[in-house]
């Protein structure tokens, strides 16, 4: 099964390693480096790592794409990302390690114009012919209509291809009425969404449960280190990592969508899926970077992931 993900606004992530950072003064930094970045690009890179055969597409300054191009050379993923006029933003973390913090600095990213989005949309059919599942990762920039996922995935939809969204806010709430196939928020941007706060498994499990329907057949709610509930329409459960110590939890969320999709392209059950993504976000929670290591750590992570039946309690 080919995959293809979809990132309309990337991000080229530079990290500045400064020990004891401080505003208002000259620092010094120890290290400073450029990642390709965006959700949709971590999670084809994760797939790629994998083995999978992944293509990317979305809107790419031109003027530094070869950060980008460099990585997708180097982890055999499918360029099909449409170039645009300027750069791509380029999004600032400064770690200070001394004290264990990390300060970003995010900018909002270009809005690609009417000619690239006709564009887009040619990679995608394109696409569409080879790839059976998209992955549809991260916010839409705002000048781009709210409803730019919903008919992605109405298109998609028509081309009988399986779509997974990893969005929030206005984005997910437009998107959902076009019937994504999995979708994958957070517990926090699932209440965002709602405008409810979700204090429970029990609380968060009635909200996403009236969210599973003949189109949206799975609905993934993500917890941090409480790991994520799992529904479908007549099942669900709950899969829990181990308590480990973690690195960081950059990418956590990409590396489970991930993790989940190359589940699905190797025909596994749901609560296969479940253990392999879980695996993955593991990999990524205890290391720094975004690649994901050899299969036998994925196979031992894999082990340790407990799958507990929820069964919902009547009060
Ligand atoms: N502290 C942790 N300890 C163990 N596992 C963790 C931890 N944080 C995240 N994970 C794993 O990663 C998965 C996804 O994490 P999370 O719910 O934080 O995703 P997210 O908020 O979408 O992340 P992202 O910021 O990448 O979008 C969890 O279900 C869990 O398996
Ligand atoms: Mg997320």
């Amino acid at each position: 099964m080919k995959i293809a993900t979809i990132t309309v606004n990337p991000a080229i992530d530079q990290t500045v390693s400064v020990d004891n950072f401080q505003t208002g003064a000259v620092n010094r930094s120890r290290d400073m480096r450029f990642d390709a970045g965006g959700k949709g690009v971590n999670v084809a890179s994760f797939l790629a790592d994998y083995g999978l055969n992944v293509a990317v597409t979305g809107f790419l300054g031109e003027e530094n794409a070869d950060v980008f191009e460099r990585h997708f050379a180097r982890k055999k993923i499918e360029d099909r990302f449409v170039r645009v006029p300027g750069e791509t933003r380029v999004n600032i973390k400064i770690m200070d390690e001394a004290n264990q913090v990390t300060t970003d600095l995010n900018t909002p990213g270009q809005i690609p114009g009417e000619y690239a989005i006709t564009r887009f949309y040619e990679q995608i059919e394109a696409l569409a012919q080879t790839c059976e599942c998209f992955v549809l990762s991260g916010n839409i920039q705002a000048g781009l209509p709210a409803d730019f996922y919903a008919e992605l995935i109405a298109f998609l939809k028509s081309k009988k291809r399986m779509t997974v969204l990893d969005t929030s806010g206005e984005a997910l709430s437009a998107a959902l009425k076009a019937g994504p196939n999995i979708i994958k928020p957070n517990i926090d941007e699932l209440g965002a969404m709602l405008n409810q706060s979700l204090n429970s498994i029990e609380e968060a499990h009635a909200a996403a449960i009236a969210l599973v329907n003949d189109d949206t057949k799975i609905v993934i709610i993500s917890m941090g280190s409480d790991g994520a509930l799992f529904i479908e329409k007549n099942a669900a459960f709950i899969v829990r990592p181990p308590s480990i110590s973690i690195k960081s939890t950059v990418g956590a969320g990409d590396a489970m969508v991930a993790g989940l999709v190359a589940g699905l392209s190797k025909k596994l059950s749901l609560q296969e899926c479940a253990r392999l993504a879980t695996a993955f976000s593991l990999s990524a929670v205890t290391r720094l970077g975004r690649d994901l290591p050899a299969s036998d750590v994925i196979n031992e992570f894999q082990k340790q992931v407990e799958i507990i039946p929820f069964v919902v309690t009547k009060s």
